[in-house]
């Protein structure tokens, strides 16, 4: 594939910076190389001189000397090579990539990071991006500065339709339109709505994406958060032609302060990446990597799933709690469909025009959930759902914010009921 045509001029322009080009030198050169190459600090002006680290089930580990030092230190723009090789071989094991000679990793400092290097990389000014609307909002943020045509895809109970996306692109294609390179996609208990898009319409969009020509972006930070039986197929294992950006991060799953994530492509776009990131914050946390690298390492791949089926079943349960409530409190005011992974609750309310002025309320009532309108590709226009997340609040908050919203609601109702009494 000609990766060229997908990027912008300015990332078409970037040039390594030799001095990170030797920090990755120094890092694989034999232990008797002598090397004055590097503007490193010393790591014995630090004050810190053990780092250690307890878990939950009891157990603890200290960075060893080589650790501390890599820790303390300035490590390779592409991340911390222990930890990159960790993530090589977890890869491959989750999700069996097809073409994986071909592919690359590049550690980002979360999703965030990851995608707005990818989208800037990708998206110049004007230029049409796909995205299933409503949609993470971390992506409007990113693109509308370059005043990107945002294509907002209606989606149904199994995400984007297909249908639509052809039917938008092939009349691009014929009045002679820009065409999108790339569609940004979080497959996997969708942020807000909580779906999961089902494997037969991964494999549909995939065809499309090779029809038309264009990317996937796919953001999946709650891939390991599903409430499924089975592990979902990720666009990456169904890539035979290496046009999917594997976007994976620790924060939901490990912690959201230690700030790593990491991208999974074609090495040609790993590399366009890494160049960006040597000309922002030079590379992600190296405490944050060199902690993640020893938990891999002591837990394993098994290790890795088991924590992760403990946390799906932490947030099932919840899951399930606030199901219950809303059934309860909000029967006859408001539909929202049983989230499958993730922590959203996605409400719908007829009859309602803006949610915002729900939540405006809630303000003062004591109640605050996210208005839909924060995650629609036109967040300008009114519209009647709301986020609720199941996360963290306690089971007592979560029923006393379900009965809220339906007074909240009950409210808005009767006002425009006056409202229309009175037009
Ligand atoms: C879909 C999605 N993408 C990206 C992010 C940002 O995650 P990170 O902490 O990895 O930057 C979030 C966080 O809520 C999210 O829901």
């Amino acid at each position: 594939m000609d990766y060229s045509y997908f990027k912008t001029e300015v990332a078409k322009r970037r040039r390594p910076m030799t001095t990170r080009e030797l920090t990755k030198m120094a890092y694989s050169a034999p232990k008797s190389t002598v090397s004055l190459a590097e503007g490193m600090p010393n790591e014995e002006t630090f004050p810190f001189t053990e780092i250690s680290v307890k878990l939950y089930d009891g157990t603890s580990f200290t960075l060893d000397e080589n650790e501390l030092g890599a820790a303390l230190q300035y490590v390779p723009t592409q991340g911390y090579p222990p930890l990159l090789q960790a993530l090589r071989e977890f890869q491959r094991r989750a999700h069996a990539p097809p073409l994986w000679e071909s592919r690359d990793i590049v550690v980002v400092s979360g999703s965030q990071d990851g995608l707005s290097k990818t989208l800037e990389a990708i998206i110049g000014t004007g230029d049409p991006i796909l995205v299933p609307d409503p949609l993470y909002p971390g992506v409007e943020v990113v693109v509308t500065p370059h005043k990107a045509e945002i294509i907002g895809i209606p989606q149904d109970d199994d995400g984007p339709i297909p249908k639509v996306i052809r039917d938008i692109l092939r009349e691009r294609m014929i009045s002679g339109e820009k065409m999108p390179k790339i569609m940004y996609i979080n497959a996997t208990a969708t942020n807000p709505t909580g779906i999961i898009i089902p494997l037969e319409r991964r494999k549909e969009i995939y065809r499309i994406a090779c029809e038309y020509n264009f990317l996937i972006l796919d953001d999946d930070p709650y891939h390991f958060m599903h409430f499924d039986k089975e592990e979902p197929k990720s666009f990456l294992s169904l890539d035979t032609e290496g046009r999917v950006i594997r976007l994976d991060s620790f924060s939901k799953v490990i912690s959201s302060g230690i700030r790593v994530g990491f991208m999974t492509a074609a090495a040609p776009l790993v590399a366009s990446i890494e160049l960006h990131l040597q000309s922002s914050h030079l590379h992600a946390p190296a405490l944050s990597q060199v902690i993640l690298y020893k938990l891999m390492k002591i837990w394993g791949y098994e290790g890795m799933m088991e924590h992760f089926i403990r946390l799906r079943h932490f947030y099932k349960e919840r899951r399930d709690v606030i199901s219950a409530l809303a059934r309860k409190h909000l029967n006859g005011l408001a539909e929202f469909n049983v989230p499958k992974g993730g922590f959203f609750l996605w409400i719908k309310i007829p009859g309602v025009n803006n949610s915002w002025k729900i939540m405006q309320r809630g303000v003062k009532e004591g109640v605050i959930m996210a208005p839909g309108a924060a995650f629609m590709t036109d967040p300008s226009k009114p519209c009647n759902t709301i986020r609720a997340s199941f996360s963290k609040a306690s089971y007592e908050d979560m029923n006393l914010a379900m009965e809220r919203l339906a007074e909240l609601i009950r409210a808005e109702q009767a006002e425009n009921y006056i409202e229309n009494l009175d037009t």
